[in-house]
């Protein structure tokens, strides 16, 4: 462990029981989301193996099976994303890390987001929010919910303890909630829902003064209704933009942007909310 004022250094590490595991078929890219010792593994190209072999096995390591060579990695949130059971719209997390970062997330950030959806938003969330932080996500859909709770504990219980699911709807249940009673609970509110209008109550009421929200807006309509209405609320900063996000294929001579690109998700609207306005002196 790094002393006071010592840097922190990285340290090779094995995977231990139950550890998520990420195996890339070395010559395809195939990948896989497995997990450490938690039985037969059927491999997606065909075969199975004994994923008891993958417990103690160095990251990024080799290992051969049925004749394909697959590296081994811990998933970064990424590959998370690469490989999550979807449902509803998924945040990517081009999308969400810039939507995290504007509305000032980080470790130890304490953060409200609704809807769950799929979880997507949520495992980036929770990656940024570190140890000390804690995210509650929130969905009115009982059928939405427990597949963003089946992609965050397939993440591991280092990601998965960092998050509490609950169900509700925001724009009426907001200090009903669990964990969530007492007003300015939060540092962070996400919002990626049709109506984000509909929720300014729940903000004025959980969002801590000087707290940032977030909207993750897919039309120009929802970014126009949402800023109009956000404006008569103690909300000010704000801001409004889009992401894009284009791959480079790469070759000796012929480096030159990828053909396909994704060409939009959604807008990214953030606002930052005031406290009490200050009764003028005399
Ligand atoms: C597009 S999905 C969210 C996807 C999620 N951000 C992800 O990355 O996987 C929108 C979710 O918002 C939920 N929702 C809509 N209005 C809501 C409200 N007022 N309160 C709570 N959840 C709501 C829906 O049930 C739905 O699951």
């Amino acid at each position: 462990m790094a002393g006071l004022g010592q840097r922190r250094t990285a340290v090779a590490a094995a995977f231990a029981p139950s550890d998520p595991v990420l195996l890339v078929a070395s010559e395809e890219g195939r990948t896989q989301l497995s997990r450490a010792g938690a039985g037969m593994l059927t491999l997606r190209g065909g075969g199975t193996f004994d994923s008891g072999r993958l417990v103690g096995l160095a990251h990024g390591a080799t290992l051969k099976v049925a004749g394909v060579s697959f590296v081994a990695y811990p998933p970064a949130i990424t590959d998370l994303h690469a490989t999550m059971e979807r449902q509803a719209q998924v945040v990517e997390p081009f999308d969400g890390a810039v939507l995290a970062l504007l509305c000032n997330v980080g470790a130890g950030s304490v953060v409200l987001e609704a809807g769950s959806g799929s979880g997507g938003l949520t495992l980036t969330l929770a990656h940024l929010v570190g140890d000390a932080g804690h995210v509650h996500s929130v969905d009115r859909n009982e059928r939405h919910q427990p597949v963003a709770e089946r992609n965050v504990q397939r993440a591991g219980p280092t990601l998965a303890q960092r998050v509490t699911f609950l169900q509700g709807d925001l724009s009426v249940d907001a200090g009903r909630m669990p964990g969530l009673e007492q007003d300015h609970a939060v540092d962070a509110i996400l919002l990626d829902l049709p109506e984000p209008w509909t929720c300014l109550g729940a903000i004025e009421r959980l969002l801590r003064p000087g707290g940032f929200v977030g909207c993750y807006l897919p039309t120009f309509n929802q970014v126009e209704q949402w800023t109009i209405a956000a404006t008569a609320g103690p909300l000010t900063e704000q801001r409004a933009l889009e992401v894009l996000s284009r791959d480079l294929k790469v070759a000796p001579g012929a480096t030159r942007p990828s053909s396909r690109m994704m060409g939009h998700t959604a807008f990214l609207c953030t606002a930052r909310r005031t406290a009490a306005t200050v009764p003028s002196e005399g």
